[in-house]
């Protein structure tokens, strides 16, 4: 049916199941549908030739924006918090609170640094974010079949934006949920508005935006993308629900995570730096629209 679900680094639980809900998706076709998406290390890279791409925050942290001394602190939290965002060996639970200190903290570091909004393209613009192979036909085809592509991010909104915007991707059925930053009357960010969203708390995250949500009620079929195992909360503001796949890169500590992933996970992208599958589940949902 999809030649890419036979690709090597293309792992399900159970294949059967995922070509069910695949042709419901096909049948209901693209008006059915709706895309959410994360943003960080599922549609950016995680590495690209040997080396980590960055997040939307390290895009902001490695920039001429933050002086030496808040990098340092805000690399010694990644590597403080990092280990234990992906710890296969601790619950949603127990990673709660590390997870609202390290955002917390390193918002407020931010705030320190009086960034300027408008040198934010530039630094983007000077960045090596990367998005993943075949990224511009994801965004292309979604927008060409009028299906909505919301990008549901624990990193920086207004990040987000500027890549996506720069690559010329921002089109009209993209939405962004995120933290956004908040500037005085003389552009220099003060605070972060709305509620934090970190990692695991995408459920709370969408419960919030329920306006969204409604807008799309007949939009029953949902393309979940992500790689963290808090990404798969991120459609549960959707109504009416009838099929959620969900689709789940295994970047980093692949044997150790392989097996919690495909539990949760119906399809499991290891070490697959490419929207390949996406796309051509895309293709065969719009039956070759
Ligand atoms: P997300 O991909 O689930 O939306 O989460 C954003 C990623 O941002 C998450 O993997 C951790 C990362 N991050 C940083 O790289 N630096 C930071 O300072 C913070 C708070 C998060
Ligand atoms: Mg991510």
């Amino acid at each position: 049916m999809i030649p890419e679900l036979s690709k090597p680094s293309v792992i399900m639980r159970d294949r059967q199941r995922v070509e069910e809900m695949i042709q419901s998706m096909h049948r209901a076709g693209p008006g059915g549908l709706q895309v959410i998406s994360d943003f960080d290390m599922t549609l950016t890279r995680f590495a690209y030739n040997g080396q980590r791409c960055p997040t939307s925050h390290n895009i902001l942290d490695n920039s001429k924006l933050i002086s030496e001394d808040c990098k340092k602190s805000l690399k010694e939290l990644l590597n403080k918090y990092y280990p234990i965002e992906i710890d296969s060996s601790r619950t949603v639970e127990e990673k709660l609170p590390h997870m609202v200190e390290w955002w917390t903290k390193a918002h407020n570091l931010l705030i320190q640094q009086k960034i300027r909004k408008d040198l934010l393209a530039q630094v983007v613009q000077e960045s090596e974010a990367m998005l993943r192979d075949g990224y511009k036909e994801f965004f292309d085809h979604l927008r060409d079949l009028n299906v909505p592509l919301l990008i549901f991010s624990a990193g920086l909104g207004d990040v987000v934006e500027e890549v996506v915007r720069q690559k010329g991707l921002f089109h009209s059925n993209v939405r962004v949920f995120s933290n956004y930053m908040d500037f005085d009357e003389n552009g220099i960010l003060r605070a972060f508005k709305g509620q934090l969203i970190h990692t695991y708390n995408k459920r709370e995250g969408a419960l919030l935006n329920e306006a969204h949500f409604h807008e799309l009620k007949d939009r029953h079929n949902v393309l979940l993308l992500g790689d963290s195992l808090g990404d798969l909360t991120m459609a549960d503001g959707v109504q009416n629900v009838e099929n959620v796949l969900k689709i789940g890169y295994l970047n980093d500590k692949v044997e150790e995570r392989k097996e919690s992933y495909l539990a949760s996970y119906d399809i499991v992208l290891e070490r697959d730096e490419t929207m390949d599958l996406a796309n051509a589940i895309l293709r065969h949902v719009s039956g070759g629209q």
